[in-house]
């Protein structure tokens, strides 16, 4: 089983669009879990969903099998909820609560091959609890003016945390929502070869990722021949070949 999760501390930058839609290529031969930890629940809503257990019974100890949802064959979400918002401060004096989820998993290892965490953009006890159950951690980049700050700032901190709460971490990022012709990584390149964990694979500005959400369908299902749908394809191949998944 591998655990992927979504994280950039900048909003709108296709975190959850990522999650639906690596889980959507990967579902063809694989089972899998989404996880909301977004308390505005975009993830959970992309599939017209809520649930009377979410994210919440999960780390408050509820037995997280009853916490599951059932999306399709092969995929199941643990939902999102905006009581979430309230978990930080209701847990404030628990010690070790980074680890709920976690621990939670552990119980899930023979059920799925792949588990996906989508997040909000901010770093705080979801994030952390993701980032502590994760294998891999994903972060689409914007390509405005081609700057990598947030995702600067994002490597130095996992390198800070990583001895805390997971020491085998592995974080990539990629460029989203590209609206030019020109791939993005060739851009950056001439300028900065520092950065080796930016992936070839990007995803390019397309209408079709923002409808299936609405309609409640993943990239693949519903526009198979689109530019969004190939993207995601390619980029689960990167992912592959280059062993992180
Ligand atoms: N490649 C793309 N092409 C077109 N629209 C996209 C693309 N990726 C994401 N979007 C749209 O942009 C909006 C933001 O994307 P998304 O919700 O995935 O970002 P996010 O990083 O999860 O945001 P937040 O930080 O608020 O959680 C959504 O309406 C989504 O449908
Ligand atoms: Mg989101």
């Amino acid at each position: 089983m591998k655990i992927i999760s979504s994280i950039n501390e900048k909003g709108g930058t296709g975190k959850t669009t990522s999650t639906r839609e690596i889980a959507g290529v990967l579902k063809k031969k694989n089972k899998i879990l989404l996880i909301d930890c977004d308390y505005q629940a975009n993830l959970t809503s992309s599939f017209l969903l809520e649930a009377d257990k979410t994210i919440v019974n999960v780390i408050n100890g509820e037995d997280i099998n009853e916490c599951i949802t059932p999306i399709e064959k092969n995929v199941d979400i643990i939902c999102g909820s905006i009581s979430a918002r309230d978990l930080e401060e209701n847990l404030s004096w628990v010690t070790k609560k980074e680890f709920f989820l976690k621990n939670a998993l552990e119980n899930l290892k023979e059920k799925y091959d792949y588990i996906l965490i989508d997040c909000r953009p901010d770093m705080r006890l979801l994030e952390k609890n993701a980032l502590a159950s994760s294998d891999l951690v994903i972060t689409p980049i914007e390509p405005h003016n081609y700057s990598l700050d947030g995702f600067d700032i994002l490597e130095q901190f996992l390198y800070a945390v990583k001895p805390i709460l997971k020491e085998n971490l592995n974080h990539v990022g990629y460029f989203s929502r590209v609206a030019i012709g020109k791939a993005p990584r060739e851009v950056i390149k001439g300028s900065d070869t520092a950065y080796n964990n930016i992936l070839d694979s990007f995803i390019r500005h397309n209408v079709k990722l923002q409808e299936c959400s609405l309609v409640g369908k993943f990239i693949i299902d519903y526009a198979p021949r689109s530019n969004g749908s190939l993207d995601f394809k390619k980029l689960v191949e990167e992912l592959k070949t280059k062993k992180y998944i």
